[in-house]
């Protein structure tokens, strides 16, 4: 072999690797259900928009703030929280969290990165769905 199909080789492999991280099926719901959750969370009824806040909750936050905003041991806080109730962490904050990130401050679990996948109507269904689960937990 020559040293220019030992290099192809070498990139196809570690494209190959790489793929394999990103897609590996069920690598999302391995992130889902492992971790544990920091809270005890009552999970309430959902209406037709938090139910869609559920699930892109689920899809792009819930890796750190835990299923059902139960926060995720090591990744995030979760919402079940009063640090989160809406005097406190407004609507706006998650459209600013999302959109810009956040600065570690409150936690010691390091910055939030911007999750730019989700759209302003995406946010304002996770709103919904954050705070459902919130008001059947007493946090108002
Ligand atoms: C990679 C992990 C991670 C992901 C993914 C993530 N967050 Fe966060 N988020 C954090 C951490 C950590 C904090 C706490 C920062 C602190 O205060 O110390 C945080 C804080 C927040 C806050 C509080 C902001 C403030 O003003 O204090 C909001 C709101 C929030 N996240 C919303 C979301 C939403 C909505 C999503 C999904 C679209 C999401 N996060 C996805 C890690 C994450």
């Amino acid at each position: 072999m020559t040293y220019r199909a030992l290099v192809v080789a070498g990139v196809v492999i570690l494209a190959g690797l790489v793929g394999w991280f990103i897609f590996s099926p069920g690598k999302q719901e391995n992130q889902l259900t492992s971790g544990t959750p920091l809270v005890q969370v009552a999970v309430p009824a959902l209406d037709a928009l938090a139910l869609e806040g559920e699930a892109l909750f689920n899809a792009n936050c819930a890796r750190c703030h835990g299923v059902n905003a139960a926060g995720n041991d090591g990744s995030g806080p979760p919402f079940v929280h009063l640090i989160y109730e809406p005097n406190h962490h407004g609507d706006a904050a998650f459209f600013r969290a999302a959109t810009n990130g956040v600065r570690a401050h409150h936690w010691r679990f390091g910055n939030m990165p911007p999750v730019p996948k989700v759209s302003q109507d995406d946010i304002t269904k996770i709103v919904a769905y954050v705070r459902t689960i919130q008001r059947a937990n007493g946090i108002n």
